[in-house]
């Protein structure tokens, strides 16, 4: 299927349809109404129908949809079939927690590589996987075609660092450093900024607040 019409707002939605219908199968629900779907995830039904016609519907008048068909094809289009070796640089704080996060295994994130320049790291294991130091990089990211990078680095060094691996093959970068890398076109670059989310929270919080207020004085 060809996807590349389809704009980034409906891929970014996708990931969400992809959890809650996991949900629903695991709960054992083979069909759901756009309406049922619709009340769950609180986002109207004329959007989820909107959204997922993009890809051709799934659903059909009278039934709703085939919950595992759905699923299934959401993961395709996000590409969750297809393994993709994972790499990351940096076993900080943030990086060691990410290496500790198994489920990505699930989504078929393999987790092949943890590196960082401390030497104190080399050696300890997480998740069976042992931290590397950066001197292997190269050679490791060649020899077991490691397609995604995880950035969890000082941003100062992203850049460089991040050249390094695509001068190496690899093809996507999930970037937690908070710098802009300037990467050549055909390189997916994915920006992390947990802490704009944190804003998002703070300015519902703020909106919350002074309705509060408004209800208060009236
Ligand atoms: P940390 O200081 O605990 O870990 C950084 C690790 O990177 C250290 O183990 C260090 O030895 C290693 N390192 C330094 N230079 C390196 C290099 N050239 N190559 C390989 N490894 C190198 O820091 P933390 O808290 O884990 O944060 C890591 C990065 O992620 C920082 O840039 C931080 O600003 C960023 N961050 C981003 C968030 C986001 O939402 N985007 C949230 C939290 C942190």
């Amino acid at each position: 299927m060809d996807n590349r019409g389809i704009s980034q707002a409906v891929i970014r939605r996708l990931p969400r349809y992809y959890r809650y219908l996991g949900e629903l199968l695991e709960n054992g629900v083979e069909r759901i109404s756009s309406n049922d779907l619709s009340k769950r995830m609180k986002v109207t039904a004329s959007q989820i129908r909107q959204d997922l016609n993009n890809f051709g519907g799934f659903g059909q008048q009278g039934y709703g949809y085939n919950v595992k068909y759905l699923y299934t094809e959401i993961g395709k289009i996000l590409g969750l079939e297809e393994d993709h070796k994972i790499i990351i640089i940096g076993a900080g704080n943030l990086g060691q927690a990410l290496a500790n996060y198994a489920a990505f295994e699930k989504r078929g994130f393999i987790l092949t590589g943890i590196f960082d320049v401390n030497p104190r790291l080399e050696g300890v294991a997480i998740r069976g996987v042992p931290i590397r130091m950066m001197d292997e990089l190269k050679s490791f990211v060649q020899k077991n075609d490691v397609e995604i990078a995880v950035l969890t680095i000082p941003k100062e060094k992203a850049i460089e660092v991040a050249n390094m691996l695509v001068e190496n093959g690899v093809r996507a970068i999930w970037n937690f450093a908070h710098t802009d890398l300037n990467l050549p076109d055909n390189i997916i670059v994915e920006n992390v900024h947990l802490s704009e989310s944190l804003m998002q929270l703070s300015y519902n919080i703020s909106r919350y607040n002074e309705d509060q207020r408004k209800k208060g004085k009236n």
